[in-house]
């Protein structure tokens, strides 16, 4: 078989990221080995992020650049995946005629055929079907060695409906791997190098796959999980408020593998916003689900997600948002100006509030996020850290790796260490990563690390 070369552009979130691999594993058969540049390509991929307006701007400046590939003798394939895909199909190919394939996040595992029908016929082909075939009992398993940290995609879709997020449209109904798929697909993780798995899904939390004796809940699925030899950590992203359940929290409590460190947004600190929102839970609900994970897990770190400027936002309520941050404490967040999105109920609301406050506002939430995370990082300076080391860093005789607080840390330590979980003494922080020194080394290394 010819070999020809793939390249894939991933944006926006972790399932992008982990779909951005499938595309490659379901593409391999038929030749194509990824490559790190597009000039070269025989095909490229763009994989979209529809969840505000900047990021779906890219794919049009994106196309834009790549359109001179199609005018090479033997053109490339160009494609565009995830939610943009999605969203505006139709759209990409009026607007980009020379784009051959558009495919939705539920349907690329079509590729191999949209591919054979993209070199027949003329125009651009169109995938965005929700397809009755699980779109994950067909994908190949991948034979890629792994990354320490790996993601595994376990429910995907959203049935919540947030006023602001195209993401129920775009990635349709909640949907959870069976128990046997999951647990399979993270032992072969592991196998092929993987020592910490994050579990994916719009709302991972909302996780009720078919297992032995009934439904699985995200708590029952890490009690199963952290059972595999050699996996020894696990996160999962992104939860709900409202689908932290006994069960989960016991997990925290129970389960050692399950790390210390909680991705929960609340997006505001107003219930009047809440419910403008359609979040479904009030502040205070928020504050007992944190004081329940809190109790199981004293140690437990978390982030949020916020939005500045949602249709109704009114000074009160941004107020109430920077008090939620200073009560609740966050060790990492991120926050975005609202951005209208085309389909969603939000966008339809006449109380817009306008950009310059917005802006205002986004800064200011910022501002007080950044302090908290440098108080964080802070605050772990002198103690003793389990760090599993995930790469080589870009000093010579760096490791980079990750407290169990998701804190990145560099550490000067030896290659042999990647993949290990190491004790490290915290040295100094900055506000995005920490610095730190192996605690127990063979003596005979012991000159080649740092003192
Ligand atoms: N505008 C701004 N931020 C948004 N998010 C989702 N939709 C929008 C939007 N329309 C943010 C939310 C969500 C994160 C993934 O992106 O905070 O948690
Ligand atoms: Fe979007 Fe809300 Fe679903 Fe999260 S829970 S994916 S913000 S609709």
């Amino acid at each position: 078989m010819t070999k020809k070369a793939l390249f894939i552009k991933t944006y926006g979130c972790q399932m992008n990221v982990y779909d951005s691999a499938r595309m490659a594993d379901v593409l391999a058969p038929l030749g194509y080995q990824l490559v790190d540049t597009a000039d070269q390509a025989d095909m490229v991929v763009i994989n979209t992020c529809h969840i505000r307006e900047k990021a779906t701007e890219k794919v049009f400046s994106d196309l834009g650049r790549l359109k001179p590939l199609k005018a090479r003798p033997q053109g490339a394939i160009l494609a565009v995946a995830g939610c943009v895909a999605q969203a505006e199909g139709e759209e990409i190919l009026v607007r980009a005629p020379y784009v051959d394939i558009v495919v939705g996040p539920q349907a690329y595992h079509r590729l191999p055929q949209l591919v054979a029908e993209a070199t027949r016929a003329a125009g651009g082909v169109l995938d965005t079907d929700f397809p009755v075939e699980a779109k994950f009992d067909v994908l190949p398993r991948t034979t890629d060695a792994q990354a320490v940290s790996a993601f595994l995609t376990i429910q995907e879709g959203c049935d919540k409906f947030c006023s602001f997020c195209v993401v129920p449209y775009t990635r349709g109904a909640e949907f959870s791997r069976p128990v046997a798929a999951v647990v399979a697909e993270a032992e072969h993780l592991v196998s092929l190098g993987a020592r910490e798995l994050t579990l994916l899904g719009q709302n991972v939390n909302a996780y009720h796959g078919v297992g032995d004796g009934g439904v699985w809940g995200l708590g029952q699925l890490l009690v199963r999980l952290a059972e595999i030899p050699g996996l020894v950590r696990l996160r999962y992203t992104t939860s709900h408020p409202r689908d932290v359940d006994d069960a989960l929290v016991a997990a925290h409590r129970d389960v050692p593998a399950v790390m210390p460190f909680l991705h929960l947004p609340v997006q505001t600190g107003s219930d009047q916003l809440l419910q403008a929102m359609n979040r479904r839970h009030s502040v205070d609900d928020y504050r007992r689900v944190v004081d329940r994970l809190r109790a199981a897990r004293p140690d437990l770190l978390l982030s949020s997600d916020f939005i500045a400027g949602h249709p109704g936002e009114t000074d009160a309520d941004h107020q109430a948002t920077l008090d939620l941050i200073r009560e609740i404490g966050f060790a990492q967040s991120y926050s975005f100006k609202y951005s209208a999105r085309p389909g969603t109920p939000a966008a339809l609301l006449t109380d817009k509030v306008p950009e310059a406050v917005a802006d205002q506002r986004l800064q200011e939430l910022q501002a007080l996020l950044a302090d908290q995370m440098t108080a964080a990082n802070q605050a772990s300076v002198g103690t003793r850290q389990p760090v599993l080391f995930e790469k080589l860093g870009r000093h010579p005789g760096q490791l980079i790796g990750r407290t169990p607080h998701f804190q990145t840390i560099h550490v000067d330590a030896p290659p042999r260490l990647i993949g290990q979980v190491v004790a490290v003494d915290v040295v100094a922080a900055a506000s995005h990563s920490l610095a730190g020194r192996v605690v127990t080394v063979d003596p005979a290394e012991r000159q080649g690390v740092a003192a």
